[in-house]
């Protein structure tokens, strides 16, 4: 799966495979994560917690039992690798847990062995090294990562070549309207110089950091929102630019295009892809959703040539 033309080690302690050169930005965001591997592991005693957690996750749960079986599945961008390892317990799915930061995927890579799951591996590199070859993947899962790289859509070109024809390619990106609530605290928290009271207030007024009980996660949630050295906005409709210009075809997304509700049992199916005032007013309505996972929207296309 990876390209022979790429420098590969194997790292002896973990199994993790090292592959190609990391650019500035990646190199960067490595250093950035070291310190705050995202989203963590504190409280995940076992492979129930991680299923406990795919089950909160509507999205994830369904893709899980619409994916089926045999399938190749790369996260690109997986972190610490709780959605990897939760994709491939109780399947005989092939997952690619694939990041820039080490430390992430050696805490992911532990929890794996530790608890018996072998069909997950580990790739350390830079996506926009392009590592891997091309229509090998039947799903490519990419949320919350194109957004700290140094262009969102190279990386976005690059993430499809590696997908099969009739594929699916899952992204989730920051919002550039459902993000505001963030960018406020962020701007907030700035102009406090970045202290005690700055924090304070943050912590007071984010829903997602109220949400999480252990203090690893909340301090990883914060930084990662805040402090993070590399953030760009999207639009949906700059990805359905990217969609019709790299032979993918709309299928569905989260929130949706179109005026209809989110069908969570047939992420699959195609939907409506709705027009410029629709997906204009769907946006601006993530404003209101009680949890707001930072302003994320997710987009599924599928290859079509
Ligand atoms: C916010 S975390 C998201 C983790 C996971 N996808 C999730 O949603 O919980 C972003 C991750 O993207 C990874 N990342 C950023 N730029 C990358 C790149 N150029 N190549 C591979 N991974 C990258 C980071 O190392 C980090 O672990």
């Amino acid at each position: 799966m990876l390209k022979n033309s790429l420098n590969v080690t194997v790292l002896p302690s973990s199994n993790i495979i090292q592959v190609g050169q990391k650019r500035q930005t990646a190199e960067l965001i490595e250093k950035f994560y070291t310190k705050n591997p995202f989203p963590n592991y504190e409280n995940f005693e076992g492979i129930n917690d991680i299923e406990n957690k795919l089950k909160k996750h509507q999205f994830s749960l369904s893709f899980k039992k619409s994916v089926g079986f045999g399938k190749k599945i790369i996260e690109v961008g997986s972190g610490t690798c709780q959605l990897s390892i939760a994709l491939a317990v109780r399947t005989n799915n092939e997952i690619v847990a694939f990041d820039a930061t080490l430390e992430s995927l050696q805490l992911g890579s532990a929890f794996a062995d530790k608890h018996g799951v072998d069909n997950c591996c580990f790739v350390n590199g830079d996506l926009i090294s392009d590592p891997f070859i091309e229509n090998y993947f039947d799903v490519v899962w990419c949320s919350g990562v194109l957004h700290h790289t140094e262009n969102a859509e190279k990386g976005f070109k690059i993430i499809v070549k590696w997908l099969k024809l009739d594929g699916y390619v899952i992204i989730g990106l920051y919002n550039l309207y459902g993000r505001m609530r963030t960018v406020f605290r962020q701007m907030l928290y700035k102009s406090l110089g970045k202290g005690s009271i700055g924090k304070f207030l943050v912590f007071l007024l984010d829903p997602e950091l109220r949400k999480r009980k252990s203090k690893t996660r909340k301090e990883a949630w914060f930084k990662d929102q805040y402090e993070n050295p590399v953030e760009s906005l999207h639009t949906a409709d700059e990805v359905l630019r990217w969609f019709d210009e790299n032979g993918i075809e709309f299928i569905s997304s989260v929130p949706s295009c179109h005026t209809d509700s989110i069908d969570y049992e047939n992420i699959f199916s195609k939907k409506n892809r709705g027009n410029i005032f629709t997906r204009f007013l769907s946006q601006i309505f993530m404003l209101f959703a009680p949890l707001d996972e930072g302003g994320l929207f997710l987009m599924i296309g599928k290859k079509t040539h």
